[in-house]
């Protein structure tokens, strides 16, 4: 596909557009040619006139990707919409890339391609860059760079948001620029934005949602064709949708990330990643799911934001559970995200969509370019904005990080063990010293002569599930460590 960039003949288009757009209906077919002709041509003249007075916007690139070339190309797509309604032109001054001799989708001038950074970063034309590199090294200094020099900065990059964005945010409000973040958590779907603008007058109770789609297609693959995790992570691979460092899909850790933004914009108090329980999903088994299934329970990588108001404390937490199939989260399947958002005012507020890809994801980039043009022109920056730590702080004030020891819930037990009499009552007996109580039991033979025990509990804590896994694992009845998944219940 070959592009251009914004050229001079557009205002002409554009207001050969807004004519067709306003006449009034069926006026057309009542003029005469000649007076027709008139009207075009003066009106041409004076959308011609005024839209050559708008504020062309540079754009800078850094990365020129999967997302990097989204952005380019769904603003070509769509350029005349676009750029009507924010009355600006855009103008993509600049793309860097890592390596020239890569291949593109999306073919770019010569004069606006380089290895350089600097030239997107440094260069005093440009307006806003868009970091579409990832990682948290250069994508750090670069970022910090073009903030320090007041611009505005758009980016995708959930680590670099998570780990760095308190810094970040910090700058951009000294230096005048501003740090916008839509792309970074759940892809195409406008969760940032929703929780900062649309529900501003809420206080968030419970968050909660999908915000992985590779993990969510490895899952939704096991429970529909009874594949085991292997051999549907090796599909996921073949197909591209696993990162190249797996342990971010696969350890939840790209979840976690965005976890921690939710829980950043939603309650002003940055968590650390060690602070949370992140865990991954490489423990389920065809078994787990199965079971879950005969319960009414779907195994979902949930990430979970819950802020209990009258304690002042904060959980957040990463893992796979077993999620009622009649929770609309539970029927978000394949690599669909989708979260839950419950305010106290507006009540629980669903969002599914797209949680990464190319064009979804540019979508939300194109979502803040949008909003930097607008601030750019001089509107109000976004309300309860980052970086108006006032806000942050008071929305923060004295709250505390729960205990994740303490979390209390109902939980799934995998018990792996020899196949002999009385052992389940061996296991009854382990579990109630911890006060665990079991409401399910499942037992499956294994032709090895092992058996699996498969239960679900009473409500009990982390604490006590911890010890009573440790100790089962010290039964010599007990073949290999004992696996457990917390059961959500949203309310
Ligand atoms: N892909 C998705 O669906 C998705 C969804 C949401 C968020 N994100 C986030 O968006 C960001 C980009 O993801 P992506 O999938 O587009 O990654 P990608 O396809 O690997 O693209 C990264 C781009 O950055 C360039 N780059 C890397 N280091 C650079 C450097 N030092 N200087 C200049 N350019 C450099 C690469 O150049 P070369 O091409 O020359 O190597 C490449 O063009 C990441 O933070 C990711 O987490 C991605």
């Amino acid at each position: 596909m070959s592009v251009s960039r914004a050229n001079s003949g557009l205002e002409t288009y554009q207001a050969s557009y807004c004519l067709d757009r306003f006449e009034p209906h069926g006026s057309r077919a009542h003029c005469s040619p000649r007076y027709s002709r008139f009207v075009t041509l003066t009106l041409t003249l004076t959308l011609t006139l005024s839209m050559s007075q708008k504020r062309i916007i540079r754009i800078g690139l850094l990365g020129f990707g999967v997302v990097g070339q989204g952005v380019w190309k769904n603003i070509e797509k769509n350029r005349q919409a676009l750029e009507f309604r924010l009355g600006a032109q855009l103008d993509i001054t600049q793309v860097a890339v890592k390596n020239l001799s890569t291949k593109r989708e999306v073919a770019v001038p010569a004069e606006c391609y380089s290895d350089d950074p600097s030239r997107v970063v440094d260069n005093p034309e440009v307006d806003i860059v868009c970091e579409m590199m990832g990682g948290t090294g250069e994508a750090l200094e670069l970022t910090r760079r073009a903030l320090k020099q007041g611009k505005v900065v758009v980016t995708a990059n959930k680590a670099l948001v998570c780990e760095h964005g308190e810094e970040l945010f910090k700058i951009a409000h000294e230096n005048g620029g501003h740090y916008f973040y839509e792309a970074s958590v759940a892809g195409g779907i406008p969760i940032i934005k929703t929780i900062r603008e649309a529900l501003v007058a809420n206080r968030f109770k419970l968050i909660f949602g999908i915000l992985n789609g590779t993990s969510n297609y490895i899952l939704t693959r096991m429970e529909r064709e009874g594949l085991s995790f292997e051999a549907t992570l090796g599909d996921a691979r073949q197909l591209g949708y696993v990162e190249a460092d797996e342990a971010l899909d696969l350890d939840g850790i790209d979840a976690a990330h965005k976890a921690v933004i939710l829980a950043y914009l939603a309650h002003g108090k940055w968590v650390k990643l060690d602070e949370i329980i992140c865990e991954g999903i490489r423990d389920i088994s065809g078994d787990d799911i199965a079971i879950a299934g005969q319960l009414g329970y779907k195994i979902k990588l949930l990430a979970v934001i819950a802020r209990d108001f009258e304690a002042n404390k904060l959980s957040v937490r990463l893992h796979p559970a077993l999620i009622a199939k009649g929770e609309v989260i539970a029927g978000v399947d394949e690599v669909y995200n989708g979260v839950s958002v419950t305010g106290d005012v507006v009540g629980t507020t669903v969002l599914i969509g797209r949680g990464a890809g190319q064009d979804a994801t540019s979508s939300s980039v194109i979502s803040d370019i949008a909003d930097a043009v607008f601030m750019l022109q001089g509107a109000p920056k976004p309300v309860i904005s980052e970086e108006d730590e006032q806000v942050y702080q008071q929305l923060a004030d004295g709250l505390e990080l729960a205990n994740p020891a303490a979390l209390a819930g109902r939980y799934y037990f995998r018990i792996h063990v020899e196949d002999e009499e009385g052992v389940l009552a061996k296991i009854s007996n382990i579990l109630a010293t911890h006060h665990i109580s079991f409401a399910t039991v499942n037992q499956q033979e294994l032709p090895d002569g092992t058996a699996l025990i498969m239960l679900t509990t009473h409500v009990s804590d982390e604490a006590a599930v911890a010890a009573a896994k440790a100790h089962l694992t010290a039964e010599s009845v007990v073949v290999e460590a004992p696996v457990s998944f917390r059961i959500f219940e949203p309310s």
